[in-house]
């Protein structure tokens, strides 16, 4: 029998039941269970606690209820305040404030027979107060230290405001520009994909090892959503997703595994069925593939409902039939479905599930609450004088500027239209819904970034020429149209008209630029905003179609959360400015890119289409056995008879001000040896006139293979600062696990042969080209 000591809790001026036990007994029948942290004395006070527990209290730690019973007083008159009576809210999430959330902890702490601190959870995507561009944007910076930072100061601002675990980041991998969750991520390339969720993951978590979570400002991260929601059918959001195995294995599988490597805590399932089985209900993927193969340790969490949807979904008769299937395939906690609490226990009666189940599932909750240092003080995330100096200090809006400026992508600038030197005279005609709106840029995740608080492009270039001789005037010209949810079309009532196009295309005639603001409401992109048409919404192409008349310059700037179908604006505007939605600092970001203050250095990360019919789109596809012929075209080849193969943005893509020359491409070998290595480098200059920055890609193609390969994959690149003038060297280490793919058997080898690798500007830079093959 073993002893172990609990440190002293002490709340609200008492000594709890479960300190007060001061020596607790473990009876030694510890649940099988592997645990995150891995260290014997944190499992042995789970076991400790755990034994103390009646069933209906395990049971109450596995049910996250909303964080909506925002009370004052006495909540025991409530459903929450029932829960919080039988302790059976072991977690809630979406509620904010070091206040708040203390006064909840305490209605918990004050009923419950146990005391076991709630964790409080949120979705903190990209930022908390201050605001970050959206993770797709912000992963165009190809900056991994850059989104590290950005993590950290969201969690700095979560835990200072009592949040402990971060349901972030969403690593999914997305292809369809359809799909409005497209902006949660890090766009369609595994390799891109895995590096991005590994560098959230650490600036979400920063820890080195489990012991760091003892610091204040460390929070749990969430992967989600496991997994291929990003292949939704048509990109219609929860929609059914089918792939084959090897598919999710290359493309999807990454980013998550990579999680764990990097000691991700929690995982999330996914809303929508994989190949017939929704992912709440899948041993497969949390059984076989997370527990067994990838040895995770953390827990897992359901997405909204998603308990209660396998019912919707056909593969649950009802909620108890749903809760089984959840708890049988290794789910720890029920996010809202209250399935686990009104189910399980009537199952365990009829031994449909066992105690023993429960168990895991509890230890592995009880864990990450030990972990995070709230059994030793419940109030931990709870210091109001810490959120008051931490949100939105200084430093952090300093930083979400510098993120907003290096996540802002230049799509074209013909003749360099841009930058707006400011010391140049100028009349610039400003139009369009986005020069002052404010309510969008932060985009749709920012559930608690004040939106009244971000700058405006108005007011950032307010700011930027002030006392310049750049001289601005405006007129909307049209405005964005409004959704309305009931009859999925554009509201009757806010329809934009072409009442604003006269003094619009009036002020542009007697100006010497047109810049114009235009983009997707926030609410366009995101959950349950999937789009059938990509390109502009509302008359907003209409009004640039009448401004190209005027035969101005025409700068156009886009705020957006997808790509966008620009067919037509790639051929027609002068310059191209996708500007994402910047967050809090967004108008000095997009200020100081039009200024020419900072040089665009960024990369689309996902494909621009030229249209619908040829989504999904993404640069590593395989090649098929009649590939286009630009000589032939007429022949009977992979092709469309309406539209070119290829996108108008491709990914890796993104211009500067100054332009980059890459030369003397060079191999240090032509044979790679299993188990030894080559490099491969090329020679970039800045041949402009700015200093700038570039992001070097090294793209590799496995000619033949026991499976077609991609054309292409991406494989590594280099972000470099140039000054004019300067040339670097840039190299890359190429070795056999660089080359590893799943083969026939699906087992992960490198198959010996010829390989190809392009070292250039993007994905569709084919100019230098090297060749190699992998000996036995
Ligand atoms: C989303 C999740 C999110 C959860 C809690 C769900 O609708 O799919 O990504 O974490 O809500 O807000």
């Amino acid at each position: 029998m073993r002893k172990i000591k609990l440190s002293i809790v002490v709340i609200l001026g008492l000594v709890l039941p479960l300190v007060s036990c001061g020596n607790i007994e473990s009876t030694g029948n510890a649940p099988q269970w592997k645990s995150y942290s891995g260290d014997p004395v944190i499992e042995r006070k789970v076991d400790s606690v755990l034994n103390l527990m009646t069933l209906e209290e395990k049971i109450g730690q596995m049910n996250q209820y909303s964080g909506n019973f925002a009370v004052t007083g006495e909540v025991a008159e409530t459903k929450a305040g029932e829960y919080l009576k039988k302790g059976m809210i072991g977690s809630t999430f979406n509620t904010f404030g070091a206040d708040h959330i203390r006064m909840l902890q305490e209605q918990n702490l004050k009923y419950s027979r146990l005391k076991i601190p709630m964790l409080f959870a949120a979705d903190v995507i990209h930022g908390l107060e201050t605001t970050f561009p959206i993770p797709l944007a912000e992963a165009c910076s190809w900056d991994l230290e850059l989104m590290e930072q950005s993590a950290r100061i969201a969690a700095e601002e979560a835990t200072a405001s009592g949040i402990a675990w971060n349901f972030a980041p969403m690593i999914d991998i997305a292809r369809d520009p359809r799909w409005g969750r497209v902006m949660e991520g890090a766009g369609e390339d595994p390799y891109l994909g895995s590096l991005v969720a590994r560098a959230r993951v650490k600036g979400f978590q920063g820890i080195e090892t489990y012991k760091d979570f003892s610091k204040i400002n460390t929070m749990m991260a969430t992967s989600k959503h496991f997994v291929g929601y990003g292949a939704a059918q048509a990109g219609r959001d929860y929609h059914s997703v089918d792939m084959s195995v090897r598919t999710l294995h290359e493309t999807y599988l990454p980013p998550f595994k990579a999680a764990v490597d990097e000691g991700v805590t929690s995982f999330m399932t996914a809303f929508n069925d994989l190949n017939g089985v929704p992912c709440t209900g899948n041993k497969y993927l949390f059984k076989e593939i997370l527990r067994d193969q990838w040895g995770f340790g953390g827990m897992v969490v359901t997405d909204y409902t998603a308990i209660q949807e396998m019912v919707a979904h056909g593969f649950a008769r009802d909620i108890k039939h749903a809760t089984e299937l959840a708890i049988d395939a290794g789910i720890d906690m029920d996010m809202i479905s209250e399935g686990f609490v009104t189910c399980l226990k009537e199952l365990v009666e009829e031994g449909k599930v066992s105690e023993k189940q429960i168990d895991v599932a509890v230890s592995r909750i009880l864990e990450m609450k030990f972990l995070l240092g709230l059994f030793d003080d419940p109030f931990k995330y709870c210091d109001a004088e810490r959120q008051k100096k931490t949100v939105m200090n200084p430093e952090y809006l300093k930083a979400a500027r510098e993120v907003a400026q290096r996540s802002i992508v230049l799509l074209e600038n013909k003749n360099n239209v841009l930058p707006l030197e400011k010391d140049e005279p100028k009349r610039v005609a400003l139009i369009g819904p986005f020069v002052k709106e404010r309510e969008s840029l932060n985009g749709e995740w920012a559930i608690k970034g004040d939106r009244s608080k971000s700058v405006t492009l108005m007011e950032g270039l307010q700011e930027k020429y002030r006392d310049s001789q750049v001289k601005f005037s405006y007129a909307q010209g049209t405005s964005l149209p409004v959704i309305d949810r009931t009859t999925q079309k554009v509201s009757t009532t806010t329809v934009p008209d072409r009442s604003g196009f006269p003094e619009a295309i009036n002020l542009a005639r007697n100006s010497d630029v047109i810049l114009v603001a235009m983009g997707e409401k926030y609410h366009w992109s995101g959950e349950a905003a999937s789009r059938t048409d990509i390109t502009l919404p509302g008359n907003q192409r209409e009004l640039l179609k009448e401004l190209k008349k005027t035969g101005k310059p025409i700068i156009l700037v886009l705020f957006n959360g997808r790509p966008l179908d620009l067919s037509w604006e790639a051929e027609n505007m002068d310059a191209i400015v996708e500007a994402w939605y910047p967050g809090t600092m967004a108008g000095h970001a997009v200020a100081d890119v039009l200024s020419g203050d900072y040089n665009p250095s960024a990369k689309l990360v996902m494909t621009f289409p030229r249209n619908v019919g040829q989504i999904p789109i993404f640069y590593n596809v395989k090649n098929t056995g009649r590939p286009f012929d630009e000589n032939n075209p007429a022949d009977y080849r992979s092709s469309y008879i309406d539209s070119p193969n290829s996108p108008v943005y491709p990914f890796g893509y993104g211009l500067s001000y100054t332009s980059f020359e890459y030369t003397n491409a060079m191999i240090s070998s032509k044979k790679l040896e299993r188990g030894g290595d080559l490099t491969v480098s090329v020679d970039v200059t800045n041949t402009g006139n700015m200093d700038g920055e570039e992001v070097v890609q090294l793209y590799i193609h496995d000619k033949v293979g026991s499976v077609v390969r991609p054309v292409k994959e991406l494989k590594g690149f280099k972000k470099i600062h140039l000054k004019k003038g300067e040339t670097k060297a840039v190299e890359f280490t190429i070795d056999e696990e660089m080359l590893k793919m799943y083969n026939i058997d699906m087992e992960w080898v490198a198959e010996p042969g010829e390989f190809e690798a392009w070292i250039g500007a993007s994905s569709a830079d084919e100019s230098n080209h090297l060749e190699f093959s992998l000996v036995e």
